[in-house]
């Protein structure tokens, strides 16, 4: 076994890795990505440009800013990367559970996420945005158009509950993936979408029949984070060295806009 840790861990994390072995558990999830020789991450790939399926070489393939900034870590970490794809609602029991290493998924450290889990430092940050059909765009204009309207979100997100507490008798429509409630949009089975930015941006690049309109919603997401088991401290550690020096690299910025150039539709979605 080569040590992978030796070259990340200066040695006041290892004693401090030490204490919290006995503490919570730390050192477990350091040994099982040590001894596996790989990073196992959760995420939910329906959500370009932070994670999502595409064709590359013939091969469908996950890929995002998340997937690249998760290839840094296991890089840093001195292991394979391991993805495992399933509802964003399921994440974090998937973590506590230990069937992941990590969760990155361009997820919103809230207060409620915070007393099940710990996260890293905030890598990314982003508005959230109502994406309606393009020839609703000039009626639905404030937040009150939406009053009454079929408003869908993803289950179990931080958008589910914007729409709940900022849309007024709101008639929520909650599914697991991204893509199937853009075709509910499509299907006009629902009005709009409480969405983020980036994500609708990359629909309306790609659908004429989408746009973007100006209602403004509130906002108190605090960018995204990415989720470890409570008491990961040291593991959280590494991971804030991956996420500064590539904030100080500019390299998200670079897979910011590579996701985006990426997610092009050819067909409609
Ligand atoms: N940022 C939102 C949240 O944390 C939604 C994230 C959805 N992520 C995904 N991969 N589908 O609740």
């Amino acid at each position: 076994m080569k040590g992978i840790f030796k070259k990340a861990l200066s040695l006041t994390m290892v004693a401090a890795l030490a204490v919290s072995v006995a503490a919570c558990g730390d050192g477990a999830t350091m040994k099982k990505i040590e001894k596996s020789g790989k990073l196992v991450i959760g995420t939910s790939a329906d959500y370009a440009p932070y994670e999502y399926h595409t064709m590359l070489d013939g091969k469908d393939t996950i890929v995002g800013i998340d997937i690249s900034i998760a290839k840094e870590i296991s890089k840093d970490l001195g292991v394979q990367l391991e993805i495992v794809d399933m509802g964003f609602d399921g994440l974090l029991a998937a973590l506590n559970t230990n069937k992941v290493d990590i969760v990155i998924a361009g997820m919103n450290p809230d207060e409620e996420r915070r007393k099940a889990v710990d996260f890293s430092k905030i890598y990314y940050e982003a508005k959230q945005g109502i994406m309606v059909r393009t020839g609703d765009k000039e009626k639905l204009k404030s937040i009150d158009d939406l009053k009454g309207k079929k408003v869908g979100a993803q289950l179990g997100t931080v958008q589910e509950k914007i729409a709940k507490e900022q849309i007024m008798d709101a008639n929520l429509i909650s599914l697991g993936k991204i893509p199937d409630l853009v075709m509910e949009l499509k299907n006009r089975k629902i009005d709009a979408l409480v969405v983020e930015l980036p994500v609708a941006n990359g629909y309306v690049r790609n659908n004429n029949d989408l746009a973007l309109t100006d209602i403004a919603v509130k906002e108190d997401t605090g960018g995204s984070a990415i989720a470890v088991r409570k008491g990961n401290t040291d593991l959280v550690k590494l991971i804030d060295q991956t996420l500064d020096r590539l904030m100080k690299e500019g390299s998200i910025d670079k897979f910011v806009q590579e996701a985006n150039e990426m997610n092009v539709t050819t067909e409609e979605k």
